[in-house]
């Protein structure tokens, strides 16, 4: 690793940023999560969150949808309250299913081949762990020629959740975190938030022109720094964050502010696994993959995080 150093500001790592080969992840699908009580956290999503209940299943999946063309964007399975069951992501047929599991056996990654998934409207899938413990999977899905957000008409309710697009992982191991999003996943780097020692707290990866499908966060400990969903617009937004505020029946976290990395338009609350969520909209699209140079935020700029009102992480989400 080189890094750059100019006197009055932090060193920042200049080495190579873009090298790998894609995976054929198109954008996300959804996220599985385990619940001691996966009813009563559906119910909590459907009531606050604004997702439609469309489907439990004989093993006690409950299967959440959005109000875009997934059949659902979020799941909670019987299991340790909170624990990532699995994070899924869209490819574009069941061909580049087989491509991706040679790739893998390429780079020494063990994977999982599942023909017939036991979820409910599932194709087939290929399984696999990242180096924070959590299962990552790929399937076919919707393919959508532009962010699930911009296709769909205006919801005319509120909140309403339309796509998972992002989550954030926490790794102890950041480094690891990093070489398995860019040199496994095969994800783009569109960004990097950096402490003074150039080591990165915060990466943001992309899989296709949405600023981030996943990315990873230095922390004390592997886990899920936050799930996203994608809004509409900003008004979106805001009439999301009024509605849950004026109710009082969700912990809401942070927001509503601009991020400058992705700059998203977002506000944060909890779900009922008590895993943070994040509902945004206007997310950043690069779409000059070529000519593009990942942005390196030193920590010290607080726009990284808020860009209007200079506001500090919460707690919570350090
Ligand atoms: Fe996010």
């Amino acid at each position: 690793m080189t890094s750059t150093h100019t006197a009055g500001s932090p060193a920042l790592y200049a080495g190579p940023f873009n090298t790998a080969q894609p995976l054929g992840i198109d954008r996300g699908n959804y996220i599985a999560i385990q619940s001691n009580n996966p009813a009563a956290a559906a119910q909590y999503a459907v009531e606050n969150m604004g997702f439609y209940l469309v489907h439990a299943d004989s093993d006690g999946r409950h299967y959440l949808a959005g109000h875009g063309l997934d059949p659902y964007s979020l799941v909670y399975t019987p299991g340790e309250q909170g624990k990532v069951d699995h994070i899924s992501y869209v490819v574009r047929d069941a061909e580049d299913l087989l491509i991706a599991e040679q790739r893998l056996a390429e780079l020494g990654v063990k994977t999982e081949a599942i023909a017939h998934s036991p979820l409910w409207r599932h194709g087939p899938a290929l399984r696999f762990a990242n180096p924070s413990g959590q299962t990552i999977e790929l399937t076919p899905g919707v393919l959508v020629d532009v962010p699930m957000a911009a296709l769909v008409a205006e919801p005319q309710s509120t909140p309403a959740p339309i796509s998972f697009d992002h989550t954030i992982v926490r790794a102890l191991d950041v480094a690891a975190g990093y070489e398995f999003s860019s040199r496994v996943m095969g994800l783009k780097e569109s960004a990097r938030i950096v402490a003074p020692d150039g080591i990165p707290v915060l990466g943001f990866f992309r899989c296709h022109t949405l600023y981030h499908c996943y990315g990873v966060a230095r922390s004390q400990y592997n886990g899920l720094h936050h799930m996203q969903f994608t809004v509409k617009n900003p008004l979106a937004v805001h009439a999301a964050f009024e509605h849950m505020k004026q109710r009082g029946k969700v912990e809401l976290i942070w927001g509503p502010l601009r991020h400058g990395a992705g700059h998203n338009v977002v506000f944060y609350f909890r779900d009922y696994t008590g895993h943070i969520v994040e509902y945004s909209a206007e997310e950043e699209i690069i779409l000059n993959d070529a000519t593009y140079a990942p942005r390196v935020w030193p920590i010290t700029d607080p726009r990284a995080a808020d860009e209007w009102n200079l506001s500090h992480v919460p707690e919570a989400m350090m």
